[in-house]
């Protein structure tokens, strides 16, 4: 990585599908009271959960290629789909730091899991797309975790529209965690939009259930990673740009329902331009074949 010294006072750039990555940019801002950041909400294209993953993955390389262009000395991918659908790869292939939301939060909740028997389960709940990547599930069981995943797809809308305290939420999660398995004592919050729905969540399942929400931990864990490359900001910074595709009076009103950190809000109209080719996501075909299939 070229000359990170003369990157430490670059800012840091966020990305998320919408309002949700806002929890983890919260995480961010405390963690890191010097550096800035450059966020930016896909408003125009939420949500990501349903859509394909090979579409997610170009999302998410098009959004670390933007702001690798605006001068970012890293990126944090505030998103569990964007994290499933593109991680490890895009990190592999961006020329600064790259980190997502899923590592940080199964080690948050191998943590929390610590003190269950080899029976305890361990769940997560998220978008069609990150339950379906079964990532999360992959990383539990690599850790010798039992684990049990459910989409909710509805929990976004209800959480966008700021409702998430209320019966309808609650009416929501009991039927999304109807048939979880009776050993459940440790719950992901596997996107980045639910810690809001933290409290219903736990009227549902009582007190025997541990959630774990992964933006503290990805907060940590960028915090850490940071320091041990020497990108990490001592003084000065502290700033918040948004940048979002979408419409912007709505962004604004639910960023505050959501206690985002505050800073000027900009519009980014799509498409983006063009970038360097690393940014253009290799099809998982690709991938998974290798060149020599490409070319076929
Ligand atoms: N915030 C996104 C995540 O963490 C989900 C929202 C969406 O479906 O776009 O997965």
């Amino acid at each position: 990585m070229p000359d990170v010294s003369s990157r430490v006072s670059s800012p840091i750039g966020v990305f998320d599908s919408g309002v949700g990555g806002l929890t983890v940019l919260r995480a961010l801002v405390r963690a890191l009271p010097n550096e800035d950041f450059v966020y930016v909400g896909d408003t125009a294209r939420l949500p990501y959960g349903g859509k394909p993953q090979a579409m997610v993955r170009g999302f998410a390389f098009e959004w670390t290629g933007e702001l690798v262009a605006r001068g970012v000395k890293a990126v944090v991918v505030a998103c569990n789909t964007a994290s499933a659908a593109a991680l490890p790869d895009l990190a592999a292939a961006a020329p600064v730091p790259v980190w997502g939301v899923v590592e940080p939060g199964v080690a948050a909740a191998v943590a929390a899991h610590a003190a269950h028997g080899p029976d305890a389960i361990v769940g997560v709940l998220g978008t069609a797309g990150t339950i379906g990547a079964g990532t999360y599930q992959r990383a539990l069981a690599a850790q010798g975790l039992p684990a049990w995943g459910r989409a909710c797809p509805l929990f976004v809308p209800i959480v966008e529209e700021g409702v998430s305290d209320g019966t309808i939420a609650r009416l929501v999660a009991e039927h999304y965690l109807a048939d979880r398995p009776t050993e459940l004592r440790t719950l992901i919050l596997g996107c980045t939009h639910y810690p809001p729905l933290a409290a219903t969540l736990r009227a549902v399942l009582g007190p025997d259930v541990a959630l774990v929400d992964s933006a503290t931990a990805t907060a940590a864990a960028v915090a850490a990673a940071l320091t041990g490359l020497g990108l990490a900001r001592c003084d000065g910074g502290g700033g918040v740009h948004h940048l979002v595709t979408g419409d912007l009076p709505s962004y604004a009103h639910v960023a505050q329902v959501l206690d985002g950190p505050e800073g000027p809000i900009e519009p980014l109209p799509l498409p983006l331009p063009v970038r360097p080719g690393w940014s253009t996501a290799p099809r998982t075909a690709d991938l998974v074949a290798g060149p020599a299939a490409v070319a076929g």
